[in-house]
């Protein structure tokens, strides 16, 4: 088989990441290496985001730099894959005439068929089927060729709850789940590879397994919990409505299910969520809140939320202000509200000015700002247990050089703050820090996206607290 070179593009949400390293599993086996360099590729495939209009905006900018390449190098494949795949269909091959091949969210595991066939006839393709179940890629995820201690893991796919703001419905498809015995064997051979966590991936987790009566969620992170030499746990996204007790307890009985949760709540009023046709009342989240904080107090909740909904009024928006200082969350997304293909909204009235949106955007972030940063410095201080993920992203750029106590890693806490910090080498049990490692480490300094600390030999901690996720020394 002759080397070929291959470059992926991923826009868009953790499935998008996901479903990349599934089509890198699946070139290879054409002899396809994955290349950083777009200029020396054979195949260039772009992964693409529909979630809002400035995401499928980036798509063609991107599609649009490839003209001069394609110019340059004719037997260039050029893919586009992924959301705006699936919603746009035959229309991209007519609106962007150097890509040969269209691939819909339910296309990857034909993929490498596509691709040989289009190398061999030279044809242009689109494939947007949506089949009704899952169609398994039979490779086992393996393919990255970056090591790393921490990967995503899809377990379901689609959504059926029609949010009225959404395109993931149409672009997904139904909520269908993996099987349970599928995902333990992904999850058990990323270990064997050296992978330390995993983030459990759907668009709405709560309800996994249970219109198929596979499983449940909380079965499911049991048996995952269960995995020898997996170290944590993850899990996004989680829809108010669907967060059981069950799930809720999850987080005092599971030792590997870090102590995070991201549980968009997209709005403060009660008249903006009925229209959202999210299903759940700002009382009920508010609860659910409440709840989770009493069985795991040190919980890290983030969220999600949209300004400018159609007919947000003055008074709907500071109710979304006021959910967001009771709440105080770890972190937010604040995302102004587009119209998207085929969702409802789309066809609401009362819709927000740009300039509008633009200030109540701002207004969330300045206030979120504000929380961020007081939960970061409550930390200073304090002693922390990290996963080693590696060389923090200045240490990448710049590359091993000096002494190892110069040497800058990264690593996140089980609420998910990340972490900077230098090997020290007068702490002999640390000169040997490595990826995907636990260490403790003392928060020295707090900022606002970013907390920096320092290893604390572990002969120094209380026996009684070694190996606990944090304490305050
Ligand atoms: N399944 C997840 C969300 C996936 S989309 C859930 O239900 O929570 C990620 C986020 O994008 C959403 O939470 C929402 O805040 C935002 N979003 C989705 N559609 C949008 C739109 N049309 N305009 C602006 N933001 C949107
Ligand atoms: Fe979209 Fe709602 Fe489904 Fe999330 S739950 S993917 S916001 S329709
Ligand atoms: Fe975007 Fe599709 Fe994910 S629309 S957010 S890539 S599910």
């Amino acid at each position: 088989m002759m080397l070929k070179y291959a470059y992926i593009h991923t826009i868009g949400c953790q499935m998008n990441v996901y479903d990349s390293e599934q089509i890198a599993n699946g070139l290879k086996t054409l002899g396809y290496q994955l290349t950083s360099s777009l200029e020396t590729s054979d195949l260039i495939i772009v992964n693409t985001c529909s979630i809002r209009e400035k995401a499928e905006q980036k798509v063609f900018s991107f599609l649009g730099r490839l003209d001069r390449l394609k110019g340059l190098k004719p037997e260039l494949i050029i893919g586009v894959g992924g959301c705006v795949a699936q919603q746009e269909g035959a229309k991209l091959l007519e609106r962007v005439p150097n890509v040969d091949l269209v691939f819909g969210t339910k296309a990857i595991g034909r993929l490498p068929g596509l691709v040989e066939k289009i190398a061999v006839k030279r044809c242009r393709i689109v494939d947007v089927k949506m089949p009704e179940k899952i169609e398994e890629l039979n490779i086992l995820s393996d393919a990255v060729d970056e090591k790393k201690v921490t990967r995503f893991v899809t377990i379901m796919q689609g959504c059926d709850n029609y949010c009225s703001y959404c395109v993931v419905p149409y672009v997904r498809g139904k909520e269908i789940s993996r099987d349970p015995n599928r995902i333990l064997d992904e999850i058990r051979n990323l270990v064997a590879a050296g992978v330390k966590e995993v983030t459990l991936l759907g668009q709405n987790v709560n309800s996994y397994g249970r219109k198929e009566g596979l499983s449940t969620f909380p079965r499911l992170l049991t048996q995952i919990n269960d995995i020898e030499g997996l170290l944590r746990i993850r899990f996004t996204t989680s829809h108010p409505k669907d967060l059981s007790d069950d799930l809720m307890s999850a987080f005092r009985h599971l030792d590997k299910l870090c102590h995070h949760i991201h549980l968009p709540v997209q709005s403060g009023s009660n008249k903006i969520l009925q229209r959202m046709n999210r299903k759940y009342s700002r009382e009920i989240y508010l609860e659910k809140v409440d709840k989770l904080r009493n069985i795991c107090p040190d919980i890290a909740i983030t969220s999600d939320i949209i300004v400018g909904f159609p007919g947000e009024t003055a008074h709907d928006f500071k109710s979304s202000l006021n959910l967001i200082r009771r709440v105080e969350f770890d972190g937010l997304y604040a995302f102004k509200y587009s119209d998207r293909p085929n969702a409802a909204a789309t066809r609401f009235s009362q819709k927000i000015g740009e300039k509008e949106k633009k200030e109540r955007l701002q207004q969330v972030l300045d206030l979120q700002d504000h929380y961020t940063t007081k939960k970061n410095k409550a930390l200073e201080g304090s002693l922390q247990l990290i996963l080693v993920e590696g060389l923090s992203k200045k240490q990448r750029k710049a590359g091993f050089q000096g002494k190892a106590r110069d040497i800058q890693w990264t690593g996140r806490t089980s609420t998910n703050k990340a972490v900077n910090f230098f090997q020290n080498e007068d702490v002999a049990s640390f000169t040997n820090i490595t990826q995907g490692q636990e260490v403790h480490i003392r928060v020295i300094k707090a900022f606002s996206h970013s907390l920096w600390g320092e290893p604390v030999s572990v002969e120094t901690i209380p026996i009684g607290l070694r190996g606990e996720e944090s304490y305050v020394a």
